[in-house]
């Protein structure tokens, strides 16, 4: 099929009207996003743009109309506060789910016995309702599971060859679709926010709920109020995470990654590629730019997304709902600085494993420099050391660590001793040190039950012969001193058990397997 590009001409219009009243399909600019319309009363021509967009036949349509009389014929009754709404808002990017009248049939409203209303504010859009003469279904004109379209050139790209018309009516003025509020609950409940804000609701109806699915994942096939939360939305080719972070943590984190693309706010230190989605105080121009930025992110080839998260205030709470969607409710939370806990048993190659993720650009904290530092900088542990394993170990008041380490690692009795004096102080020069997922190497960090404080644990385990020979070489002490020092140790079964990764050195691909756990965790 040839899809005619138009323009907003009174020709182009009427042309535009009488394609939809003949039964086909038309995509228009509105205030939102561009929509794709149907004549909603023609179940034949509803059918024709679930086809287009692929959209799943249980995702009911929004019904447009251009005069606030023609929502009376739609619904059952139009209640007070749904009159309230209309009446201080409408026309407007708010939407009103009401319960339907028998007009309305069941290819548009998705089989529910309820109607979504909405009188778009933009002047194109009405025009075009007008011209109709008719009530117009119409979702956001995109190819279902994608970004929807703030631009005509977003819509050609989805819909060329597949529609009947495309009116050109330029950029859209909000960004991100409509607020859609249900009336049909008990309680007015919001299904999806947009630019008409839960607050500007309630100061007219009074208080409104916000529905679970809007700041929360859902699986598909949980029952929802509102279908489309259910489907996979705004999702780019490219893999999206959030990063939850204050500005300065932001740049540090996405600034030290390797092959990826920041989407991030006007003015942020970004040295990465980069695209932004509006400024930082202006929850507008972020609803305004979202869509166009992860649709031009696909366009640069990107495959990894670290995006700034937004404020969830006001209007912010639909640019959030759109981005968790985009990521497919992917968070890093770098709020509290967490580690990635690394440990393993001695020998069983936990250097090579950080040296390769230093490498691959992580921030390493080798938490043996913070014991030494902590060695060199605290008289008063030492003196508990020595109180506790005998003054042989300090020399010239110096710890010596090959003693220490000799006397506390023969047997697990004296490790635990050890462990209760040291492991506090460590783990809390660590916390001061880190940067947010920063990977922590810590031989002990079971013992110290420092687990408790990492996002993931990896552990690193290999054959008990490889292990002693290693440490054999490594140390230069004898087989019985390294069979104490692997005795003393928690079993490879409890490191296998308490850890979200293990890598097995055993000769197997070792890189491969870091690099695929590092791409899980983040
Ligand atoms: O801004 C907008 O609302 C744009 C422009 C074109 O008007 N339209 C739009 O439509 O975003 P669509 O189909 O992409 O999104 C409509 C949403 C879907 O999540 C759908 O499940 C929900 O509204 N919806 C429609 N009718 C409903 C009903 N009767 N009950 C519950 N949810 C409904
Ligand atoms: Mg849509």
């Amino acid at each position: 099929m040839e899809t005619k590009i138009l323009s907003t001409s009174e020709y182009d219009i009427a042309l535009a009207g009488e394609i939809i009243r003949n039964g086909g399909l038309v995509a228009f600019p509105t205030e939102t996003v561009y929509g794709l319309g149907a004549n909603a009363l023609d179940e034949n021509a509803v059918k024709k743009i679930y086809k287009a967009k692929g959209r799943p036949s249980d995702n009911p349509l929004i019904v447009h109309i251009s005069e606030k009389e023609d929502i009376a014929p739609l619904v059952k009754e139009i209640t007070p506060k749904a009159k309230a709404l209309i009446d201080a808002f409408f026309p407007a990017p708010l939407t009103i789910i009401l319960p339907k009248s028998s007009l309305v049939g069941n290819t548009v409203s998705g089989g529910l016995d309820t109607v979504a209303v909405r009188m778009p504010e933009n002047g194109t859009a009405r025009r075009l309702i007008k011209a109709a003469g008719c009530p117009v279904a119409a979702p956001s004109a995109n190819t279902s599971g994608l970004p929807s379209p703030t631009k005509a050139k977003y819509v050609i790209d989805d819909m060329n060859g597949k529609i009947d018309a495309i009116i050109d009516g330029g950029d859209c003025e909000f960004g991100v679709e409509s607020t859609v509020i249900t009336l049909a609950a008990d309680t007015p409940s919001i299904l999806r926010p947009g630019a008409v804000t839960k607050e500007m609701i309630e100061s007219v109806i009074g208080k409104v709920n916000v529905d679970r699915a809007v700041l929360e994942g859902m699986d598909s096939s949980g029952t929802a109020v509102s279908p489309g939360m259910k489907y996979k939305h705004y999702a780019p080719k490219a893999k999206v995470i959030i990063v939850d972070a204050d500005r300065k943590t932001y740049e540090d984190f996405v600034n030290s990654r390797e092959n990826a693309f920041a989407l991030c706010f006007e003015g942020d230190n970004v040295i990465i590629p980069k695209l932004t989605y509006g400024k930082e105080d202006d929850d507008l121009s972020q609803a305004r730019e979202l869509f166009d930025a992860l649709r031009r992110l696909d366009e640069m080839g990107a495959e990894r997304v670290y995006a700034r998260i937004p404020n969830t205030d006001g209007v912010g709470m639909a640019v959030y709902n759109r981005l968790i969607r985009a990521a497919a409710f992917k968070i890093i939370d770098l709020k509290k600085p967490f580690f990635i806990g690394l440990t393993g048993q001695t020998g069983a190659g936990k250097g090579y494993v950080c040296r390769y993720l230093s490498r691959l650009g992580f921030n390493i904290l080798d938490s043996d420099k913070s014991v030494k530092k902590i060695y060199e900088n605290n008289p008063a542990l030492l003196k508990k050391l020595a109180e506790e394993f005998g003054n042989d170990i300090l020399v010239n008041g110096k710890l010596d660590r090959k003693r220490l380490a000799n006397i506390a690692f023969s047997s697990k009795e004296n490790t635990k001793k050890l462990n209760k004096i040291v492991h506090p102080e460590v783990i809390s020069l660590c916390e001061k040190e880190a940067k947010p997922l920063t990977v922590l190497d810590a031989p002990q960090l079971f013992e110290a039950n420092a687990q408790s404080r990492c996002y993931k644990v990896i552990s690193v385990v290999a054959p008990y012969k490889t292990r002693l020979k290693r440490i054999m070489s490594r140390d230069g002490i004898t087989k019985e001193q390294a069979d104490a020092r692997i005795n003393a140790q928690l079993d490879e079964e409890y490191y296998i058990n308490n850890s979200d990764f293990v890598i097995y050195n055993n000769g197997e691909n070792i890189e491969k397997q870091i690099e695929k756990i590092m791409e899980e965790i983040l």
